[in-house]
């Protein structure tokens, strides 16, 4: 009675374990095969979303000491507002050489020996020599006219630095990597890898970066820091920008390129300026205003940022490329018309608040609208240029 019993349970459990397996069998596979489509397809809709840009050579007559620094011009009138403002980068132009060039690079590679503001994770290893392989790939697609293989193919012939680097960068170190890409582009690079560590914020974190001109932060203190730190004293970051941020740098995909511009005005003459460009509430009881007759107006700049954002398609690391773009006012004014004076006053008076401190509008602001405006000529009215030292 017993085996009866035993031989039938193990009869329906037989029967249940084929039922089983006949209905589980082609749903595991559907939902594998599934999920391999389902990854393709995403693969597919993204590469005819973002497909490989082909980079176009520029033209033969191209002449990099007669290309005029690109004239940004991102202030609008009315009060500052703070957001993403990304547009779409056009590939070509995201890595450009213009006629700062020469002097930039040999200033960049001195700061770089001589300061102590580069640095790098061991985890971005890999990222940073993809970082090369897309920095130089990229020079020798657009400008082949000024960088060319050796004959051998183991180098890079940086033709207006008349210099070579290796064109394979497998065996070299974190160091070498950085000194190469900070002293062959004018443009500072960041690397950003998303964060996995438990416990700590769900964002990208800075693991590589050449910033040598850096615009009032040391970039030494920013190393390893999620966004969210990295921009602690940018006011109302938190309410305005965290969100949209964190979104933006986890949904850029590879071969998507993104620019956006940031402004404001320096009364100093440094293009590495650690700091001197922001101030605290507590420096602000401080600040006085200044006044135009005591300023050289080629020496006061309107600094421009062009920053540009793309993922790197093998580690999906982010990717961030920061070329500054720094304008006398004594220039800036020459070239505006009327109109175009009163909006740049309007975008300066639009420096409210928190920000009229951080920017340090509350001490330059009145003695640049004076200038502008032709109510004032500064300290010497004479137009100079001045080649920055550092
Ligand atoms: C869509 C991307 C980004 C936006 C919208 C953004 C926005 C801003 C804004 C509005 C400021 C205030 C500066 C000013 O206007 O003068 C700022 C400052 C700054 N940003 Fe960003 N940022 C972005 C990406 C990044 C990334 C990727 C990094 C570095 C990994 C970075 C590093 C900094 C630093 C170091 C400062 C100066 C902070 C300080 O004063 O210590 N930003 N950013």
């Amino acid at each position: 009675m017993l085996q009866i019993q035993n031989l039938k349970t193990e009869e329906s459990l037989l029967l249940a374990t084929t039922v089983v397996s006949l209905i589980s069998i082609p749903s595991i596979y559907y939902f594998f095969n599934n999920k391999k489509n389902g990854k393709a397809k995403a693969a597919v809709k993204q590469e005819k979303e973002f497909p490989k840009p082909t980079i176009v050579p520029v033209s033969d007559d191209f002449d990099w000491e007669k290309q005029t620094p690109y004239p940004y011009r991102p202030y609008k009138k009315g009060p500052y507002k703070m957001n993403l403002a990304i547009r779409k980068l056009d590939p070509n132009d995201i890595i450009c050489i213009e006629d700062t060039y020469l002097d930039r690079v040999t200033l960049r590679e001195k700061l770089f020996d001589e300061k102590k503001l580069s640095g790098f994770h061991e985890s971005a290893l890999d990222s940073l020599k993809e970082t090369y392989r897309f920095i130089f790939n990229h020079l020798l697609q657009r400008y082949p006219k000024y960088f060319t293989y050796s004959n051998d193919k183991k180098t890079i012939i940086n033709k207006i630095k008349e210099s070579s680097v290796p064109a394979n960068p497998s065996d070299l170190s974190g160091n070498e990597l950085l000194r190469i890409i900070a002293s062959n582009i004018e443009e500072d690079m960041l690397l950003l890898i998303k964060n996995n560590d438990e416990g700590e914020p769900d964002e990208y974190v800075l693991r590589a970066s050449t910033s040598l001109f850096p615009a009032g932060f040391n970039p030494a203190q920013k190393m390893n820091l999620p966004l969210t730190k990295i921009h602690t004293p940018v006011p109302h970051y938190v309410e305005k920008l965290q969100t949209s941020m964190n979104k933006f740098f986890s949904r850029i995909k590879p071969y998507e390129f993104i620019i956006r511009n940031n402004w404001s005005i320096q009364t100093h003459t440094n293009l590495c300026a650690p700091t001197g460009s922001h101030a605290t509430k507590e420096e602000a009881t401080t600040i006085h205003p200044l006044y135009p007759q005591d300023l050289d107006f080629n020496k006061v700049f309107f600094r421009v940022e062009k920053q540009c954002f793309t993922r790197l398609p093998e580690t999906g690391s982010d990717l961030m490329f920061i070329r500054t773009y720094v304008t006398s006012l004594m220039d800036l004014r020459g070239s505006l018309t009327e109109e175009e004076k009163e909006i740049l006053c309007s975008a300066i008076d639009g420096i409210m608040g928190d920000f009229a401190i951080y920017k340090k509008r509350i001490q330059w602001g009145e003695a640049a609208k004076a200038f502008i405006m032709g109510e004032s000529n500064g300290s010497n009215p004479v137009k100079t240029k001045y080649t920055f030292v550092s």
